[in-house]
C-alpha cells in the first residue's frame, strides 16, 4: 500500500496534488469574495472549516449533515477540488495546505479573506503521525521515531512547518488575514466562533452562535459523517489504522514525546524561530 511523496519543487506532497503547481500558481484567479482556509496538516484545518461553513449557514446543520467536508471547502492544490471550487458560486469557500511561496500568486492582489489556522507543532507531529500511517497516497512511516526525524528536517507532506508558518505569518497585521490557533479553539470556542464570524462579516443571533457551537463539538464533527472522513474511499486512507478525529486534544505530545525528543525538537525550534516576536504562539 505504501507509495512515495510526489516531490514538487524539492518538496514532499501526497501523490494526489496537481503536479503542474507552477501553472495552477499563475492561472488560478482568486477573488476578493473568496474565503480561504490556510494551514499546515494537522493544526485543526478541518475544525476552522466546518466553523467556517457553518457561520456561512448561520448556523443551519442541514449543508454540514448532508455534503462531505472536501466538497464543501475543496482543496485547490488537488485536480477533483480545484474542479468543484470553479463551479462554486460566491462567496466560494476553499482551503489549502500549500506553502505561501507555491501558492496562487492573484492572492497577493485580492481582497479575499484568508483565514490561517495553526497548532502547538510538537501536537501536528503526534497527529501527523497517525494520519500518515493510515494514509495511501503519502509515503508511510514506519515508526513515530522515524516520522519524528522526518517532520525535524522537513520531509513530510507540504515540507517543512517551520518554513510554512513563517512564510505565511508574513501575512500578519493585513486586513484580509485573519491569525486562528488550535489551542484558542479549544480555551474559548464561543469567543473563537466570534472573532470568525466577525472577520467574516457575518453577524450571528445568539442562536444562530449557540447551533454553531453545538455542531463543531468534536464529539458532533465525530458523528457526522460528512465531517468524521468515513466517507473518504479506501483508495485514499486505510480506515482500519486510525480514525480522522482521533483525541482532539491540545498539549498530548506530553504523553508521547520522550525528554530526549523534546529537547532535540526545543533545539530546531529556537533556532528556526529565532527571528519571530515573542508572544505570538499560545503554546510558548
Ligand atoms: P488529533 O489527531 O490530535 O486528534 P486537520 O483537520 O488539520 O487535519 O487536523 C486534524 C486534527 O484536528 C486532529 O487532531 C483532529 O482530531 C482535530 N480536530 C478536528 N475537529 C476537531 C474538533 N471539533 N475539536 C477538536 N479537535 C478537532
Amino acid at each position: 500500500m505504501a507509495t512515495d511523496y510526489l516531490w514538487i519543487e524539492g518538496i514532499p506532497f501526497h501523490t494526489t496534488t496537481i503536479r503542474d503547481l507552477r501553472s495552477l500558481q499563475n492561472e488560478f484567479v482568486v477573488r476578493d469574495e473568496d474565503v480561504i482556509t490556510l494551514s499546515y496538516p494537522k493544526s485543526g484545518t478541518n475544525w476552522i472549516k466546518e466553523i467556517i461553513n457553518l457561520i456561512h449557514t448561520r448556523g443551519d446543520p442541514s449543508w454540514v449533515q448532508s455534503v462531505v467536508s472536501w466538497e464543501r471547502s475543496p482543496w485547490v492544490e488537488t485536480p477533483e477540488g480545484l474542479e468543484l471550487i470553479k463551479k462554486q458560486k460566491d462567496p466560494r469557500s476553499y482551503a489549502s495546505h500549500l506553502p505561501m511561496h507555491l501558492f496562487p500568486k492573484s492572492l497577493f492582489t485580492s481582497k479575499a479573506k484568508i483565514i490561517y489556522i495553526m497548532r502547538n507543532p510538537r501536537d501536528v507531529i503526534i497527529s501527523g503521525y497517525h494520519f500518515h500511517k493510515t494514509l495511501k497516497i503519502t509515503k508511510n512511516p514506519n515508526s513515530f521515531e522515524e516520522y519524528f526525524e522526518w517532520f525535524l528536517r522537513g520531509n513530510v507532506p507540504y515540507g517543512s512547518w517551520f518554513d510554512h508558518i513563517g512564510g505565511w505569518l508574513q501575512m500578519r497585521g493585513k486586513d484580509n488575514f485573519l491569525l486562528i490557533s488550535y489551542e484558542e479553539l479549544h480555551q474559548d470556542l464561543r469567543a473563537s466562533v466570534e472573532k470568525v464570524s466577525q472577520f467574516l462579516g457575518t453577524k450571528l443571533s445568539s442562536e444562530e452562535l449557540d447551533s454553531v457551537l453545538k455542531n463543531v463539538t468534536f464529539q458532533a464533527m465525530k458523528d457526522n459523517k460528512m465531517s468524521n472522513f468515513s466517507l473518504l474511499s479506501d483508495i485514499y486512507m486505510d480506515h482500519r489504522k486510525a480514525c480522522f478525529l482521533r483525541k482532539g486534544i491540545a498539549g498530548d505530545w506530553k504523553n508521547q514525546l520522550t525528554v530526549a525528543q523534546s529537547e532535540a525538537f526545543d533545539k530546531v525550534y529556537q533556532e528556526k524561530m529565532a527571528g519571530l516576536p515573542p508572544g505570538l504562539f499560545p503554546w510558548e
